[in-house]
């Protein structure tokens, strides 16, 4: 065990690393050179989907106990995507290296991940394909489903609903308050397929959590088990050394692409499984989104694509019932965390609500409706769109421009009742990519002027270089790369150019020469960075685009977890 460098240690080091530890009241076994078990928690109060992981984390250690090891549970940073400024994704690279060196700088023989929120489950899962230790990720589960008036009311989702019905005038203030408070009826994360979700059914597909996991509600006994039964799992995956980078392949990728593509997961997950695939030099690009998702259909029911909640996707079958119907669409002989290919993970799935999740010949809608990737002279590195939470009459359309530099800036012209917009027109909101915000912020669902809201208008063609929440729907074209700031050619357009986007053609163009292209190029001045110092700048100085996940240029690739030197 890497462990035994420090508590096998003989003379003054093993005991000064013995010792302290026995401080917090363990009996000298546990440093007879079981497996120790970290259980790196991002728990906090700040980021409410993860303030249960406490919890959790109880289970897992009952289950590492149970199977000889010796748990250490560990704070690690959290990202509450409700809460933080300027946008949780700015600090998703921040929390992915914060984890892999305490991972690397502990005497931990292999790590459980407890995550939850949108971002802390990709952030671990670079972490842990960085260090490469043996790990098991438990995601916290969703919240239960959120109620209104009888109804079902998806988190994240309705707020956007919500948004519009009020500035429309048919909600009132007060009523929305009375919204919001039966939104979030218990812990967990976002019960829609949202980004959490989406990250949680990613984890699952890849293999880093066990079967079954990522959908039970984090209020039901039985994320609990799931927890307990991980703390177990772990232990024998230390004493076997199975790495991150034997479980996350290639086939485990493409796999969660098209898994993907059937749940009409998030547009988010292009950019966190990017992320991760850079991790391990896993080859992965962002056209593999579109080519393997062309012949998948989109099978799950649930909001923002469809109608139901996490919380009848999990008592329907969850991942595995996905999985089953994939069928051959699938690598089956991948091997997961549990030691068995997904063929044998999968042998008992079923579905047990055809309506939430449908099958291969009655899908939600057809194959190929998932994410598309975008090319053309506004987008030369891609974008993408999420087709199924779009409105099939705009997937082509022609219309004129409408820029704007900022969000802010957006903000305050849509509520503007002269504002000279109709609904043909393309909107369009730049300097919200990776390096302009910075931080990709969830805005490219932006809500429509306020003008065409009272006249019932509901989408319109939006186009930006930021990401959307998992939970957005909408014609909007995201990830717009390069982006703005970064010298795209969407810096270039201005209001009154004809954009074209042709979805069924992958492409997105604005009609204008080559030549004024580049004439508008030579009159076009970067704008100057305004962060200076500290993680924003280290952030804006090294952040990759887009299309290659957004992680910091020299965090992608692992170095594993070799001891380091000791300091005693
Ligand atoms: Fe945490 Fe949605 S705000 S998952």
């Amino acid at each position: 065990m890497r462990s035994s460098a420090w508590f096998g240690a003989d003379g003054r080091p093993g005991m000064i690393y013995r010792s302290w530890l026995r401080a917090e009241g363990f009996t000298p076994e546990v440093f007879d050179g079981r497996p120790v078990i970290g259980i790196a928690n991002s728990w906090s109060e700040l980021t409410p989907c993860n303030a249960h992981l406490r919890g959790i984390a109880e289970s897992v250690k009952r289950g590492v106990w149970q199977a000889g090891g010796f748990p250490l549970e560990f704070p690690t940073m959290s990202l509450g995507e409700s809460l933080m400024r300027p946008t949780a994704m700015l600090f998703r690279n921040l929390m992915a290296m914060e984890v892999e060196e305490l991972l690397r700088a502990n005497p931990i023989d292999a790590v459980v991940l407890l995550s939850g929120c949108d971002k802390t489950t990709p952030a671990m899962l670079m972490a842990a394909a960085s260090a490469d230790l043996p790990a098991i990720m438990v995601t916290g589960g969703p919240m239960l489903n959120g109620k209104f008036r009888g109804g079902d009311v998806g988190s994240g989702t309705h707020v956007w609903k919500f948004e519009a019905e009020l500035a429309a005038g048919r909600m009132t203030p007060a009523e929305c308050v009375i919204a919001e408070s039966g939104m979030a009826r218990s812990c967990g994360h976002c019960m829609t397929m949202g980004t959490a979700s989406t990250m949680a059914c990613m984890a699952e597909t890849l293999g880093m959590q066990l079967p079954g996991s990522a959908a039970w509600p984090g209020a039901d006994s039985r994320r609990q088990l799931t927890a307990m039964l991980a703390g177990q799992r772990i232990v024998s995956l230390a004493r076997e050394d199975v790495r991150p980078s034997q479980i996350m392949t290639r086939a485990a990728f493409e796999n969660a692409i098209r898994v993907n593509a059937a749940i009409g997961g998030s547009t988010n997950a292009v950019i966190h499984l990017l992320a991760i695939a850079g991790r391990l030099g896993v080859p992965l690009a962002l056209d593999d989104f579109d080519s393997l998702a062309r012949d998948v259909p989109t099978l799950v029911n649930l909001m923002p694509s469809g109608r139901y909640l996490m919380e009848d996707f999990c008592y329907a079958g969850g991942v595995p019932a996905v999985m089953a119907e994939l069928g051959d669409l699938l690598h089956t002989d991948h091997v997961s965390v549990t030691g068995h290919t997904l063929a044998e993970n999968i042998a008992d799935a079923q579905c047990w609500n055809r309506d939430v999740i449908r099958g291969v010949a009655d899908p939600l809608q057809p194959a190929g409706s998932g994410t598309a990737v975008l090319r053309g002279n506004l987008c030369p590195d891609g974008a993408v769109i999420k087709q199924s939470a779009a409105s099939p009459e705009l997937m082509r359309h022609r219309g004129r421009a409408l820029v704007f530099d900022s969000i802010e800036e957006y903000h305050e012209a849509a509520v503007r009742p002269d504002l000279d917009v109709d609904p043909t027109m393309v909107l369009v909101v730049r300097g919200a990519g990776p390096k302009g915000y910075p931080g990709m912020p969830e805005i490219g669902n932006f809500v429509l002027p306020t003008v065409l809201l009272e006249r019932g208008v509901t989408d319109m063609v939006r186009i930006s270089d930021a990401r959307m929440s998992g939970t957005g729907f909408g014609t909007v074209v995201l990830h717009v790369a390069p982006e703005a700031v970064a010298g795209g050619p969407l810096a270039l357009v201005r209001t009154g150019d004809v954009i074209a986007l042709d979805v069924p053609a992958r492409s997105l163009t604005v009609e204008i020469s080559d030549d004024e292209l580049a004439r508008r190029r030579a009159e076009w001045l970067p704008p100057a960075s305004p962060h200076r110092r500290g993680y924003a700048q280290l952030y804006v100085d090294h952040v990759l685009q887009a299309d290659r996940g957004a992680d910091l240029d020299f965090l992608v690739g692992s170095t594993g977890a070799p001891v380091p030197r000791h300091n005693h």
